[in-house]
């Protein structure tokens, strides 16, 4: 049977973060699937098609990778996809009575399901889609935050909603 985990979760946008967390859980599993939430209820920067665009090209080589959006419970998502792990980053203790939360009520919506929690790389302990938003806006530079290959996708992006 193939192990399949899902990373869900906003990407608005990609920051080097996320890639670390992709590439480690990705070689971990057969198949990692990349779920960009689409939320109604929340203001997004960038669109889900510009999201999966940047994720896209962010991992592009790495083999066992599929992107993919979904919109209402994760739960039903990971079914539909016969997935029973999701992936999470854990950046700092603030991080983690929200996951924690969110781990159980997961669990308790559908007992199959494990959240397993990766540390995030201490290099990027401080990095958030937020902060990137809003350096990049300020004219600040998002070098170091963001994969190369989508660092321009994002600037010009940010730099237009001036
Ligand atoms: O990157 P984010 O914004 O922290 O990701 C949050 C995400 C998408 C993982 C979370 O909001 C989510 O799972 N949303 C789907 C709706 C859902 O299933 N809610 C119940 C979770 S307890």
């Amino acid at each position: 049977m193939k192990r399949v985990a899902v990373y869900p979760g906003s990407f608005d946008p990609i920051t080097n973060g996320h890639l670390d967390i992709i590439k480690r859980a990705s070689r971990i599993f057969d198949k990692l699937i990349v779920a960009v939430v689409r939320n109604p209820n929340k203001v997004s920067t960038f669109t889900v098609d510009e999201r999966m665009d940047l994720i896209r090209k962010a991992v592009s080589g790495l083999p066992n990778i599929e992107i993919d959006h979904f919109e209402g419970l994760l739960v039903d998502f990971m079914k539909a996809k016969d997935a029973h792990v999701i992936i999470k980053g854990l950046r700092a203790i603030s991080d983690f009575e929200y996951e924690f939360q969110m781990a159980l009520m997961n669990r308790k919506l559908d007992p199959n399901i494990e959240t397993l929690f990766m540390m995030t790389n201490y290099k990027y302990s401080y990095l958030s889609s937020s902060v990137v938003k809003e350096i990049g806006r300020l004219g600040g530079c998002i070098g170091d935050l963001v994969p190369d290959v989508v660092l321009q996708d994002i600037q010009k992006k940010l730099t237009d909603l001036k």
